[in-house]
């Protein structure tokens, strides 16, 4: 796996330095998707609404603009009153570059609403953006996995298809590798264009996955484009700010967890124990019918075909997690990494138990493939198609109902499982 690895980014990398194009043609690093517009109109790309904790009366707005701003602010109209919420100034320094970058919290609104906003520095002003907030019950959103690609229009194709076939998707997930190198702003900008109308209208809920935190020469380093980028809920933890967070959406209560300890640990030590005691108290406090958990790195191991040293089991992550999950009678965890999509099932104390969790591996949305690569774990219950493109997964449900389907990007099911809170937990998959 190793050398397919390194040979890949070898490529990438080569492909980045003399700008050749890469798969379909796309070269990498396309200069974004910043409006021209007329004098008096305030030029920003990358508008993105980021999850807060709760997205009945709250959201975070992000943008980036080429050149420094004054003093941003935020109109939006909240019954009769236009409101002027000042942005932050959050420009960082990445890869180089100046990153000129500004952040607005909207709180005070009201649930099922629909609002306009627009930003204002000076005399210039954007045009209105749409805001809608959720209701605290029905819910739906979508689910994508390890977008990281040669060529962003792939991602960009499969997030297309998702949004088209799902207009009433109300939030979306990425589970981590969203860019295939966290350093390269260039990718960072290739993967928001190919989602910038969905980035300007609904939530978006971010999950850092273990290439977010790798430096231009592949080294390890601290993921500081991915934690500049998305200005996610707090976690009452300065130390590991933005690595982990929790947040309600509708009838579920959704909790994000970091599992780059390999990569991390020499930067900023300690991150298992924090969330974990973060974790018991994120969950107690929760009212929500559902718990739901989204990790990067997958909680099984799966062995490689063809080579007798990587065999099947549980991975660091599954033994440090899933006694917890159990404990605290988590309903659905999910997991990335692997490139992969397979439905296990409920798994309760490293047995396959109806009463567990049920353990979700995402699959893919990018065009990083691993065709052969792992074989089938006995825990599997469901796997895709060999040798695996694409797929998308929604997710809607209620306090009762919770109905999670996987899709290929043409809108083939290939796998749905409903969870139902009465006195048992029934399950259909197909
Ligand atoms: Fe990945
Ligand atoms: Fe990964």
């Amino acid at each position: 796996m190793m050398s397919k690895k390194i040979s890949r980014r070898t490529f990438i990398k080569a492909a980045l330095t003399t700008g050749i194009a890469l798969g379909g043609g796309l070269v990498l690093g396309c200069g974004g998707n910043e409006n021209t517009m007329p004098s008096g109109k305030l030029p920003v790309k990358f508008l993105r609404q980021i999850i807060t904790k709760d997205s009945t009366t709250s959201r975070c707005i992000m943008w980036q603009s080429d050149s420094p701003m004054t003093e941003p602010i935020i109109e939006i109209t909240i019954g009769d009153e236009v409101k002027k919420i000042p942005a932050q100034n959050s420009t960082f320094t990445d890869d180089d570059t100046e990153n000129f970058q500004y952040t607005a919290q909207i709180d005070g609104l009201k649930p099922n609403s629909t609002y306009e906003f627009k930003i204002v520095d000076g005399a210039k002003s954007t045009e209105n953006f749409e805001l809608k907030t959720y209701d605290e019950n029905k819910f739906k959103g979508i689910i994508f996995s390890d977008s990281q690609s040669a060529n962003y229009e792939v991602w960009g194709g499969v997030a297309k298809s998702a949004f088209e076939k799902n207009p009433d998707a109300e939030f979306f997930i990425n589970m981590g590798d969203l860019v295939d190198n966290g350093e390269d702003r260039t990718q960072w900008e290739a993967w928001m264009t190919q989602v910038e109308e969905p980035l300007t209208k609904l939530p978006f809920v971010p999950i850092m996955g273990n290439h977010e935190c790798y430096a231009r020469d592949w080294k390890e380093r601290y993921p500081m484009a991915y934690l500049n980028y998305f200005a996610v809920p707090e976690n009452d933890n300065k130390y590991f700010n933005r690595r982990y967070y929790s947040f309600d959406f509708g009838a579920a209560h959704f909790v994000v967890l970091d599992s780059q300890w390999d990569e991390l640990e020499t930067f900023a030590p300690g991150i298992i124990e924090a969330q974990i005691n973060w974790l018991r108290k994120d969950l107690e406090n929760t009212k929500k019918a559902w718990k739901i958990v989204c990790i990067h790195r997958d909680v099984l191991q799966y062995k490689i075909i063809d080579r007798d040293d990587w065999n099947e089991g549980f991975s660091s992550v599954g033994t440090t997690f899933m006694p917890e999950f159990d404990f605290w009678n988590v309903d659905v965890v999910f997991t990335a990494h692997l490139h992969t999509y397979r439905n296990r099932g409920h798994i309760r104390d490293f047995n396959e138990d109806p009463t567990g969790p049920l353990y979700i591996l995402t699959g893919l949305s990018g065009d990083v493939r691993y065709p052969g690569l792992w074989a089938n774990h006995t825990l599997d219950k469901f796997v895709a198609p060999q040798p695996e493109t694409d797929n998308f997964l929604t997710i809607e449900g209620d306090d009762k109902n919770l109905i999670i389907k996987c899709f290929l990007p043409d809108g083939t099911k290939l796998d749905e499982v409903k969870l139902t809170k009465k006195e048992n937990q029934e399950e259909i998959s197909e």
